[in-house]
């Protein structure tokens, strides 16, 4: 089974939100793809999705059922295919963490959405609620591209 794992830094925002949409879209879509999220960070270790992304996400008809907080680990290098950070700075953690023969699994999330120019999902955690709408259209457009993707 192919699998894609969403990073992004704290693991309470944005990758939470890009799990909670891609695992809805896969599931309409009938396609069978293992998906979780992790942070380059641990400090919100254990917490759940924050509440802004959540409700965000529920107005959407996401859901965020079973998605609790954690830090990547070197077994995500070795056990996803797909492994897509939401910003650049993301990225570059990931890249620092990964053994040289992973580095091909690593991918920036919004190159999977070639109609758009953004390269980052910007960080919605000090902003209003308008920046958690954003994220939501810029990963529903990814995710889109990612699912074109992976049934070519
Ligand atoms: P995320 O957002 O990386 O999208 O989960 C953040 C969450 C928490 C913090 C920063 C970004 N923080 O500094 O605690």
């Amino acid at each position: 089974m192919t699998s894609v794992l969403f990073i992004c830094l704290g693991n309470i925002c944005r990758s939470p939100t890009a799990e909670a949409v891609f695992k809805h879209k896969c599931a309409r879509a009938g396609l069978d793809i293992y998906i979780d999220s992790a942070g380059t960070g641990g400090w919100h270790h254990g917490e759940d999705p924050d509440e802004r992304a959540q409700e965000a996400g529920h107005l959407r008809g996401y859901n965020f059922i079973g998605q609790t907080s954690r830090k990547v680990t070197k077994n995500d290098f070795v056990n996803f295919d797909y492994i897509l950070a939401m910003d650049a700075a993301n990225l570059s953690d990931l890249k620092s963490a990964c053994p040289s023969a992973y580095l091909g699994k690593l991918h920036l999330f919004l190159s999977f959405d070639e109609q758009n120019m953004a390269k980052d999902v910007p960080d919605p955690y000090y902003g209003g609620q308008g920046g958690f709408d954003h994220v939501l259209d810029l990963v529903e457009a990814a995710s889109d591209g990612l699912l074109l993707h992976l049934t070519q």
